[in-house]
């Protein structure tokens, strides 16, 4: 009888086990918006997911979609899908010509794929303030477009040095109102409450590149992928460091420093590996340096370049002189009319 019993026990903790596993393999995605949304015809037809992740499927280009619902509206969806161009020029994004029919079933996808937000809960647990802006960070899904070290997307700035570039009162103002700083800008307004802002300003500032090992990890395996030249390599260290968030995308320039000389906009670096030597703009970027001010009575210019001279290895440095070396125009070869 005890044998029997201790028996029956071994079984019911086996079959309680097995159900366990079971539910912790199981799907967390099953009958959701998100889930829906993958199986739909729309992703069937027009193959979102080639370039979006929607629950954990699907391409790396664009942001992920899971809670696309939580940060744009009707009204700037159906701008946005009706010709993505327009909003954002340059886009990798096609334009899907959707009949007005198709245009709201579309919308209706995104719009019910979004998640109820804890922020005040977040705000009202005991831990540190940084602490509660990296939980704010998960919640709001800022890595649907952020990388931070190995995970997320490069629609925005890479975060992972975010702290070692720009100041906490700054990001404070940009968080608030993101288009009210720069109107152009594809990040959107997440209406965030004040202490919930404070929370992830002081997380991010803290960003100093902890998490830059897992970055190089990640690059080494793509670079294997992407042929593994020194001039992709750097595309890689200029995306880890953001410097287009200062310099532009692809260096193109364009991006706004108030008061700083001469026209108050931050240099291209387009022409940069032409009008340097090598070891001066290596020298050039190892030590910091501060922006002239136009008018000296005015507050000084808030972004200047980071020292990187700590930041880089040698080979980055190579790496990173390559690709900026990449930009410069092909010498047009001497040919018959
Ligand atoms: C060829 C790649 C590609 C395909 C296919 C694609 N997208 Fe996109 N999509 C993008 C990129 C890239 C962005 C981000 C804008 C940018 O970086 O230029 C974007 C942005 C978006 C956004 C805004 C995301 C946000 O976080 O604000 C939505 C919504 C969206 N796409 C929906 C769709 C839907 C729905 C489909 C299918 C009908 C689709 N996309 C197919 C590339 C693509
Ligand atoms: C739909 C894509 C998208 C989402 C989602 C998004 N951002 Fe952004 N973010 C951007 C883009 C694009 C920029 C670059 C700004 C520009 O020049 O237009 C940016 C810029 C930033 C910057 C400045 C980076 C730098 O290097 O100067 C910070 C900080 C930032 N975002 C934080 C966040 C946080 C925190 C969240 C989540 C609450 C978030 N972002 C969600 C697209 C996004
Ligand atoms: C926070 C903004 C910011 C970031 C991020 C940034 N830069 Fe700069 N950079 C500037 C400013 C402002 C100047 C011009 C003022 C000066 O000379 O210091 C500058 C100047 C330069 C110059 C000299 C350009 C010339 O024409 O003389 C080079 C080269 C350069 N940066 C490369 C980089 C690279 C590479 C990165 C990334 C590893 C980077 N920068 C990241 C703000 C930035």
């Amino acid at each position: 009888m005890k044998r029997f019993l201790s028996l029956l026990t071994l079984l019911l903790f086996m079959t309680n086990w097995a159900y366990s596993q079971n539910n912790n393999t199981g799907d967390p995605w099953r009958g959701t918006p998100q889930e829906a949304f993958l199986n739909s015809e729309i992703v069937a037809t027009y193959q979102c997911t080639s370039c979006h992740t929607v629950t954990e499927r699907g391409g790396t280009v664009g942001p992920i979609l899971n809670q696309i619902g939580n940060r744009r509206d009707d009204v700037w969806l159906k701008r946005w899908l009706a010709d993505p161009q327009q909003v954002r020029p340059g886009t990798k994004m096609p334009n899907f010509d959707f009949n007005p029919q198709q245009l709201e079933t579309v919308v209706g996808y995104l719009r019910s794929m979004k998640k109820d937000l804890q922020t005040e809960e977040i705000l009202a647990k005991n831990i540190d303030l940084a602490q509660k802006g990296e939980l704010l960070f998960k919640e709001y899904d800022c890595s649907a477009c952020h990388r931070m070290g190995s995970e997320g997307r490069f629609v925005g700035p890479d975060l992972t040095w975010i702290g070692s570039r720009k100041t906490e009162a700054w990001e404070q103002v940009w968080l608030k109102d993101p288009p009210g700083f720069k109107p152009d800008t594809f990040m959107p307004n997440f209406h965030i409450p004040e202490k919930g802002i404070a929370a992830l300003t002081a997380y991010l500032h803290t960003q100093q590149g902890q998490a830059n090992s897992e970055s190089q990890q990640w690059e080494f395996r793509t670079n294997f992928f992407l042929g593994n030249t020194d001039h992709k390599r750097g595309e890689l260290v200029f995306k880890r460091f953001a410097c287009w968030s200062c310099h532009g995308e692809a260096g193109g320039g364009g991006v706004k420093n108030p008061n700083m000389a001469p026209d108050e906009l931050m240099p291209a670096l387009k022409k940069t590996a032409q009008n340097y030597k090598k070891n001066e703009l290596l020298a050039r970027l190892k030590n910091k340096t501060l922006p002239k001010s136009l008018d000296p009575r005015q507050p000084k210019p808030p972004f200047f370049c980071p020292d990187y001279g700590n930041h880089l290895d040698e080979s980055e440095f190579n790496d990173l002189y390559a690709y900026l070396e990449s930009f410069a125009p092909k010498k047009s070869k001497w040919r018959f009319k």
